[in-house]
């Protein structure tokens, strides 16, 4: 039986070119060697958007946009999280076995009141208990479908860390395996992709390349890119420019080669790299970008697909649920 890969999506609307290279192309190459699963968690991203239309598109923007990367429906395992009604109920029996101690020490919990405290606020104050039980419905997500490998960035790392803490405590209990220990898939040599400006691309740095933009508007970002005051005549060195790392992301060895020929060589303004760089960017997103307007065209059939999902899901979920509840006493 093929290990289980789970992929947790956080809605966040406006993927960029990073989130496709940093996080998106590794997480659908799991599925050659996974039995692959992907899921939106909605009811994470409950806790900071209380807006529900934004709520709603970005939900559905995200799943378009994992779709129209190249995530397969049909090969893999795409569902919602809050389609997964077994998800909570894990949650709750987790929680019986969770140190309130334990959460204490999230990252994210620790910073928010940090921040209060640093602002002579209330301790806790504009924390709502899911911001603080977070790392138990993280934790619910992941054992309920047995996943043995959990790809997340080194920000998750410490999630993973309670899940597994919370599912030993279990095992001890009850005296036998049964929950499974999962474990990060941390991707230690992930290349920083950089932004507009040359730090690494974030959309609280306001120097993202947008995934989905039409053309034109993709276009005009590529022309945002900052560069230095080289003359076109200047020689150039690719290995210090960021037109140059971008354009490596979307281009094989032979087109590399060249364009950092021509910049060694001098003669190439930066006006015409950023012509060269959007030409491939343009290339490689447009079908990306057919798809997603397709996809996001139709959202019954986008809805069918995740709700299709949920259906493949489910059995699972049910089945490790009714596994706990019969040890627990509580079949
Ligand atoms: N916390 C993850 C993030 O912020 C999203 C997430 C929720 C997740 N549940 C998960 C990731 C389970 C992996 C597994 O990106």
């Amino acid at each position: 039986m093929k290990k289980v890969s789970l992929t947790g999506i956080k809605p966040t609307g406006d993927l960029h070119i990073g989130n496709y290279f940093g996080a998106i192309k590794p997480a659908l190459e799991l599925a050659k060697e996974y039995d692959a699963r992907y899921f939106i968690a909605d009811y994470h991203a409950l806790n900071t958007m209380k807006d529900p239309k934004e709520l709603n598109t970005t939900i559905r923007q995200v799943a378009a946009g994992w779709l129209a990367s190249g995530l397969d429906p049909d090969k893999v395992i795409f569902y919602r999280q809050s389609s997964i009604p077994e998800v909570f109920e894990l949650t709750t029996m987790l929680m019986s076995f969770t140190a309130k101690g334990l959460m204490n020490r999230a990252h994210a919990y620790k910073a928010a009141v940090q921040e209060n405290n640093e602002k002579n606020d209330d301790t806790d104050a504009g924390i709502n208990m899911g911001l603080f039980t977070y790392p138990i419905l993280m934790a619910a997500d992941i054992i309920i479908f047995d996943s043995d490998i959990v790809p997340v960035g080194k920000d998750q790392v410490q999630h993973i860390e309670m899940a597994q803490d919370i599912a030993q405590v279990i095992n001890a209990n009850y005296g036998t395996q049964i929950l499974k220990i999962p474990q990060a898939g941390v991707q230690e040599d992930s290349a920083v992709i950089p932004g507009l400006d040359g730090r690494k691309m974030s959309k609280s740095y306001n120097n993202v390349i947008p995934l989905f933009a039409p053309e034109k508007a993709l276009r005009k970002t590529i022309m945002r890119i900052t560069t230095n005051s080289q003359t076109v005549e200047e020689p150039k060195n690719p290995d210090e420019c960021q037109i140059f790392q971008l354009y490596k992301l979307f281009t094989d060895e032979n087109e590399q080669t060249s364009l950092a020929s021509v910049y060694r060589a001098g003669g190439m303004g930066w006006g015409n790299a950023k012509e060269e760089l959007f030409r491939v960017v343009n290339r490689c997103l447009s079908p990306i970008r057919e798809r997603y307007d397709a996809i996001m065209a139709d959202i019954p059939a986008l809805d069918k697909i995740l709700e299709q999902g949920a259906e493949k899901a489910r059995p699972i979920a049910a089945a490790t649920v009714k596994r706990f509840r019969k040890i627990a006493g509580i079949d």
